[in-house]
């Protein structure tokens, strides 16, 4: 038995309804394997800024920092996107807390699932194949470097700054994926045109010496977008920097047919963060039609790191089962659609009952 502390921030729009499937699957492990999960709920995003005034309360700051991992839903509303001059934003508090847990490198595993094939909007003989993860450095350039307005008020800036240590402890974390994959890395730049670009590629090249098995390419993030859509199955592991990862992960996200299952880990210094790549989705919110897979998968992940890896196993198994047997939610099905809350008690049962199953 082992026992851990898992701090969980539902966040805003879908991400409490997800969140509630996540963890129901969380103690459906727990029962299973006979563990304990000490899990607390805590409020980030637009849901704190309307509760404190604030989207990262220093209370559910420091039960991440006091806890095992933390589980992420959503946050966002679309109240502060069309307000330019609001002061408090709820991505404000997910940025401050990716900053203040030192969460440097986050993962997106992309793959085509079999039984989906048919569901993405790209040909089948296209992404068939494809497995591929991205490392997105998570707390450096333009989304942490100065920003401002001009005196005069007619324009504005955001600054993009890397140093060395930065691009080099998420460059290692790459290599190393990728030494236990297929071997191959892709570093996503615009070294054409960005000073901080031609220090990533500077630094890539010298480590790569370090990684003699691990073949290093270097696409341009223009090319890049292409070519993900185009021939996904060439790519093992990206690495790139933090707003460029942001957008191919969404982009990417095309092929394995459904946004709803992109799961994420965000690691650093100590507590991990583990949340969908999707957004609050708030058109969505409270009709049961989100999918919680990318969450449910994002426990996966959580439970990975904590080195239940048996755990794990099971939770993507329950996974791979509900997608074999149709359960899926209405953007995947839009014909026979199941609830959020249908797909999480299915996987959850699974879970529960396989003590059977693998007894047999
Ligand atoms: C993501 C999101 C965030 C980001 C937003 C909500 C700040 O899009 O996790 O990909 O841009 O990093
Ligand atoms: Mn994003």
């Amino acid at each position: 038995m082992v026992s851990k502390k898992i701090a969980v921030l539902p966040g805003d729009g879908i991400g409490p309804e997800v969140c509630r499937q996540a963890v129901k699957v969380l103690e459906a492990v727990a029962e299973r394997f006979d563990h304990h999960f000490a899990l607390s709920s805590h409020l980030m995003g637009a849901c704190a800024i309307e509760a404190t005034g604030t989207p990262l309360p220093n209370e559910t700051l420091a039960a991440c920092r006091a806890a095992d991992a933390v589980l992420l839903g959503a946050i966002g509303d679309p109240k502060y996107d069309h307000d330019p001059s609001a002061k408090v934003r709820p991505e404000q508090g997910l940025l401050r807390l990716r900053k203040e847990l030192g969460l440097f490198a986050n993962i997106r595993p992309v793959v085509a699932y079999d039984v989906l094939l048919a569901h993405s909007p790209l040909k089948k003989e296209r992404i068939q194949g494809t497995d591929m993860v991205i490392f997105r450095e998570l707390t450096g350039g333009i989304y942490f470097g100065e920003k401002g307005r001009t005196p005069d008020g007619e324009g504005a800036y955001d600054h993009c700054v890397y140093n060395r240590a930065e691009i080099r402890r998420i460059a290692h974390l790459a290599f190393q994926a990728a030494a236990g994959r297929r071997r191959h890395l892709t570093l996503v730049d615009k070294a054409n045109v960005l000073e901080t670009s031609r220090l990533w590629r500077e630094e890539v090249r010298e480590m790569a010496a370090q990684y003699p098995e691990v073949t290093v390419d270097y696409l341009f993030v223009d090319n890049a977008a292409m070519q993900i859509i185009l021939n996904p199955t060439q790519f093992d592991v990206i690495l790139t920097e933090n707003m460029f990862g942001d957008i191919i992960s969404d982009e990417a996200s095309v092929i394995a047919g459904s946004m709803g299952l992109l799961p994420s880990a965000s690691i650093g210094e100590r507590v991990a963060l583990f949340e969908p790549i999707h957004g609050s989705y708030p058109q969505a919110a409270g009709k049961g039609i989100a999918n919680p897979i990318a969450t449910i998968l994002s426990v996966a992940m959580l439970l990975e790191h904590l080195d239940l890896i048996e755990e794990a196993a099971l939770v993507r198994e329950a996974v791979d089962e509900a997608l074999h047997n149709g359960i899926l939610t209405s953007e995947l099905s839009p014909v026979a659609a199941y609830s959020t809350e249908e797909v999480g008690n299915y996987i959850a049962f699974w879970i529960a009952d396989s003590k059977e199953k693998h007894w047999n």
